[in-house]
């Protein structure tokens, strides 16, 4: 805390002009520090916002409008002036209580640049733009003015007005759910609709052709741009609408049908940052702490009580189908009643959860997750009536929470509460109370929240702007009760766990469960080549890592009904371990079942892997194609290498010159067996040790679908 306090005041450098000119075409120019990015703004001879975007002296998003749609007032577009300009300039070092790296450097110069109406109106609207060295961001406030108090926003009109028909890895603009598999298409080829109808997801919204963010990007010249937002806070998820003839991306915010409107705010108010990361080498994307940066330093003094950790869980055997989370009672009058119809398949049961706490603790794992422990699963997929089901405090009868926790405590193991809110949203609002009043009365600091199936009320979408309030208002809450949030069917992640450190993780994305169930046999083996590129840029995914049994043998034929496929997760083992040094995130699952690691050699490589990291080094990567990351470990100074590779089998160089100079690590290195196929043959892989210094360079091949994994101790 002593050193996070030295920087805070030491390094932060605020410079504030204050200009005020009334021009018309002026351009105002705004540099990063190295100069690499430039922003121009300039106000069209009509008086309407634009803006321009260069790096090294070359335009990569082109001349650019903003406006906004109102309900009720007239748009607001043209007809401005500029009535005054603040100029600012930050560099601070901040420290991440766990992360990817301790310190983070934020350093850019800002321009804020006031309008007014000319015409009768007289509104005035600030957009205010920063410049760093990997890229730019833009947001807009709306100061307290007279006029209406309430401003009702129809739509936000941000263009992105594009260079060429950049190649894109993009997922449609669904507006309830982000778990679409990543295409990889020219701009021009963008087809949302076309992905409409997708019988994995149990809700899906696609209104428009549209993407969500991040999406990322690479130019004909090799530059690669990445779009998303920061700090989505009371105000609706922004897709982009892409115009497929003039390579424009427009913003779209996601709204509800049961408004005319698609946010609603008080005066004054700010959007969220609008956010392009620009890296000329790939690798440099996953580097950019631009989006964590843009967001408020952290609101929550003490998080001594949560601790980076790896869990297991009563989970994959559920979505495997091996046992159910329901345990097979009726609801009569709002209560659960036990008419003794409980079938032999329940997951959550005392005796399991012991099963795998001894596992984890056996194993070095500090977290269980049990799935299935409370009344209402009998009634989840697929009911309309899904109020009121789920309750949060109340066990199935062969399931002792209390008896857990304690054995859990016994054994060093803590437990990861459950709540599936099934997207009945207000019993959420209503029985959190309760259900974290539970929690803090058992010590338990983290829940997994889950948001399956459509929201309830109708006409509400997952990332409309009255579900993004619901989750902050979970993670405000949360944080008062010292609890962490791990939350799945979530609102994008956009950085916001620098203000609150509670945000651990969350999925957004298609997760490790699609490879035991999905109808169009699961993630392909280039998934996780484009999501460090393109999700995990926003922040921390629970992927859910780890599968040994990598054809699944134990899966029953049909664990979701109507899904009757056979299975089995498309990458070789020796990928699996690699994923927990590639995907970040400060709490990883050891997902596969206990029997599928007991006596594995290659688990000794999740029993030493790190979970919070002093620093992070992006080796190597392109985009759907492989990547290779370094991390070391905070306590320890030990490092963590993950190399992932697509279809493709390849040869990759590892320079080690990231390693400490003058000193010899013991290298254990887990790479695919000389015979190993993501389909052909996934489990065949081999351990070797080997002495590594600083400067050793050395190529290793990684398998189609393949992986490697090293430790490297002092
Ligand atoms: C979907 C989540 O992604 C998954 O992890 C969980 O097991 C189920 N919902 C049940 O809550
Ligand atoms: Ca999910």
């Amino acid at each position: 805390m002593k050193r996070f306090l030295f920087f805070l005041l030491l390094l932060p450098l605020a410079l504030v002009f204050t200009h005020c000119q009334k021009s018309v075409n002026q351009v105002y120019k705004l540099e990063s520090p190295s100069g690499n990015n430039n922003i121009h703004f300039q106000l069209s001879p009509d008086g309407s916002p634009r803006y321009l975007v260069s790096h090294q002296g070359k335009t990569v998003i082109d001349t650019s409008y903003i406006w906004f749609e109102l309900a009720g007032a007239p748009m607001l577009k043209s007809d401005f002036e500029v009535i005054g300009t603040e100029e600012l300039m930050l560099n601070e070092d901040w420290e991440m209580p766990w992360g990817e790296q301790r310190m983070v450097n934020n350093h850019y110069n800002q321009i804020k640049i006031s309008l007014q109406e000319r015409s009768e109106t007289h509104r005035i609207w600030n957009l205010v733009f920063r410049a760093f060295d990997d890229g730019v961001a833009f947001r807009y406030e709306f100061p307290q003015q007279e006029g209406p108090a309430e401003w009702l926003i129809t739509e936000e009109r941000t263009e992105f007005q594009l260079t060429g028909n950049h190649n894109c890895w993009w997922i449609p603009g669904d507006w309830d759910i982000y778990e679409h598999l990543y295409n990889t298409t020219p701009f021009a080829q963008i087809d949302a609709i076309s992905k409409a109808n997708n019988a994995n997801l149990a809700q899906t919204y696609i209104p428009v052709n549209a993407v969500n963010t991040p999406v990322t990007m690479r130019t004909a010249d090799g530059l690669h741009l990445s779009f998303h937002e920061a700090m989505l806070n009371d105000y609706s998820d922004m897709t982009l609408a892409v115009d497929t003839q003039t390579y424009k991306m427009t913003s779209n915010l996601v709204g509800s049908s049961r408004n005319n409107y698609k946010v609603k705010r008080q005066l004054p108010f700010e959007t969220p940052w609008r956010t392009i990361q620009i890296a000329e080498k790939a690798k440099d994307l996953i580097a950019s702490k631009l989006i964590v940066n843009l967001n408020e330093p952290g609101k929550i003094e003490d998080m001594s009580w949560f601790k980076p950790m790896k869990y297991v869980g009563i989970w994959w055997e559920m979505h495997l189908g091996v046992s159910t989370w329901d345990y097979g009672m009726t609801q009569d009058m709002g209560s659960w009643l036990d008419t003794g119809q409980k079938h032999s398949k329940h997951g959550a049961t005392t005796e399991n959860a012991k099963r795998y706490i001894d596992f984890a603790a056996k194993n070095g794992m500090t977290g269980i997750l049990v799935e299935g422990w409370n009344t209402g699963w009998e009634h989840w997929i697929g009911f309309e009536d899904r109020e009121g089901v789920f309750d949060f405090v109340t066990p199935y009868p062969d399931y002792d929470l209390k008896e857990v926790v304690r054995y859990g405590k016994e054994k060093g193991v803590e437990l990861i509460m459950h709540h599936e809110t099934s997207s009945a949203v207000t019993t959420y609002d209503q029985q959190m109370d309760t259900a974290f009043a539970l929690m803090k009365s058992l010590d338990i600091h983290a829940v997994k929240t889950g948001y399956v199936g459509k929201i309830i009320p109708k006409g509400e979408y997952h990332h409309g702007q009255w579900m993004v309030n619901h989750y902050r208002r979970v993670l405000e809450k949360a944080a008062q009760n010292q609890i962490a949030i791990n939350a799945h069917e979530p609102i994008k992640a956009t950085g916001e766990r620098r203000t609150y450190p509670n945000a651990i993780a969350r999925e957004g994305l298609r997760g490790q469960e699609f490879n035991a169930w999905a109808s169009d046999g699961g993630n392909p083996p280039e998934h996780l080549t484009i999501v460090p590129f393109t999700r995990m840029l926003a922040d921390p995914i629970d992927f859910t890592p780890g599968v040994f049994d990598i054809k699944l043998s134990k899966k029953t034929p049909n664990p979701i009904p109507g899904v009757a496929q056979k299975n089995q997760v498309n990458t070789t083992l020796a990928h699996q371990l690699a994923l927990y040094v590639v995907i970040y995130s400060p709490i990883q699952m050891v997902c596969d079942l206990p029997e599928h690691y007991e006596g594995h050699p290659a688990l000794q490589f999740i029993r030493e892997v790190g979970v919070d990291w002093e620093q992070s080094v992006i080796l190597d990567g392109e985009v759907g194609d492989f990547v290779a990351i370094a991390r070391q470990e905070k306590e320890t100074l030990n490092w963590f290498l993950g190399a992932v590779t697509d279809e493709n089998e390849r040869d990759i160089t590892i320079d080690f010159s990231f390693l400490d100079e003058g000193k010899t690590y013991l290298a254990t290195v887990y790479r695919d067996g000389a015979d190993a196929h993501w389909n052909l043959n996934p489990q065949s892989y081999q351990i070797e040790t080997m002495q590594i210094t600083k400067n050793r360079k050395t190529s290793f091949h990684l398998a189609a679908g393949g992986g490697l994994a090293i430790s490297l101790k002092q």
